[in-house]
């Protein structure tokens, strides 16, 4: 046998790879291959950094349950959940842009009237009122529309951060009205702490960064004929806007939350807050501009649940049957454990790109 030096061991391993019978895949593995063993060159990486890193991802494996998922907020603080959206959910000009998912979407939010209150257990925060429309690209209403939103408490927690995590709190689907119109109240959205008492928390602390999130509300906005836009509304005011710890904050989706000192007149008792954000959705059309294959690909992906609806409930306490209901089409989901669901997510985004 020879000497081996690093590089021949580089070529070697990327040589047996190169193997692989699927195309998608041994594209991404041997690109995989090439960054990892460049990345641990160029930093000369030693024995003891290495046993380190494997010691930091073993923590965040124990750390994973149906409530937590380390591994998606080393994700998103690193900002690859943000690049991975922006690649799989290019909008066409003038669509609403969306932003990441996030851990703590839970199915079976509750259908709500308009105006209904989101917030009905919290008694700390102060009224806002968030009402606008849902229009297409050319400014046409778009009824029955369904926004499923859901948002932190007061005290900075999702309810599933809660000590009775069963019960559905700060969520409710909302329907628009034949002008496309939606309104919903909720408390005035409070920055909060992503949870940081983990390896993603020692990470940030270690590398002078902080776990804080803007103020925000979360909505998936979904129609027939039209690509559901998974986002956020941003306050404007929110001193963390330009350092969310998870990269999220697009200009387009900060929003004016107006202080009115006297009540609404119509149950609100002043001080409250209003604030209007008009959705634009784009036609399920809209991927006709991509090549066939990754148009093929999108539309699989959709029918098979994507990656974002492979996510939606995994920090719910509990699965739920999967909704057959026709108005949200992120809930159709078979009951899996999360990780699988995950996995199928992670099979659905290396399949879009074959
Ligand atoms: C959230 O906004 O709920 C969220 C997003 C990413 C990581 C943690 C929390
Ligand atoms: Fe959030």
């Amino acid at each position: 046998m020879r000497n081996k030096t690093e590089d021949d061991i580089t070529a070697e391993v990327l040589e047996r790879f190169g193997a692989t019978p699927d195309p998608r895949l041994r594209r991404i593995v041997l690109s995989l291959i090439g960054h990892l063993h460049a990345f641990v060159k160029e930093v000369e990486l030693t024995e003891a950094e290495w046993f380190k890193a494997i010691e930091i991802l073993t923590e965040a494996g124990k750390m994973c349950s149906d409530r937590r998922q380390e591994f998606i907020l080393f994700s998103d603080t690193l900002g690859v959940s943000m690049v991975v959206d922006l690649l799989g959910h290019r909008k066409p000009e003038g669509s609403t842009e969306s932003t990441v998912f996030g851990p703590f979407h839970r199915l079976g939010a509750p259908e709500m009237p308009a105006g209904g209150n989101i917030a009905h257990r919290d008694t700390t925060g102060t009224p806002a009122v968030v009402s606008g429309r849902v229009v297409d690209r050319g400014g046409r209403p778009i009824a029955g529309a369904v926004l499923d939103v859901w948002q932190a408490q007061t005290n900075g927690l999702y309810d599933s951060q809660d000590k009775e995590p069963d019960s559905l709190h700060m969520r409710g689907k909302f329907r628009t009205d034949g002008e496309g119109r939606y309104k919903l109240r909720t408390v005035i959205p409070v920055n909060y702490p992503i949870p940081s008492d983990g390896p993603v928390g020692a990470m940030l602390k270690a590398t002078g960064g902080h776990p804080w999130r803007p103020a925000h509300i979360h909505f998936v906005v979904s129609a027939d004929g039209y690509e559901p836009v998974t986002t956020h509304i941003f306050d404007r005011r929110d001193p963390y806007l330009q350092s969310d710890a998870v990269f999220a904050v697009k200009d387009s989706l900060i929003c004016d939350f107006v202080r009115h000192e006297a009540g609404d007149g119509n149950g609100i008792a002043g001080p409250y807050f209003s604030a209007e954000f008009d959705f634009i959705s784009a036609p399920n059309s809209t991927f006709a501009w991509l090549p066939r294959g990754r148009r093929r690909s999108m539309s699989r992906m959709r029918s098979a649940g994507s990656p974002r609806s492979a996510r939606a409930g995994k920090m719910g306490r509990r699965s739920r049957p999967p909704a057959v209901s026709p108005i949200v089409k992120h809930e159709r989901l078979p009951i899996a454990p999360m990780r699988s669901r995950i996995v199928r997510g992670l099979v659905c985004q290396f399949r879009m790109r074959s």
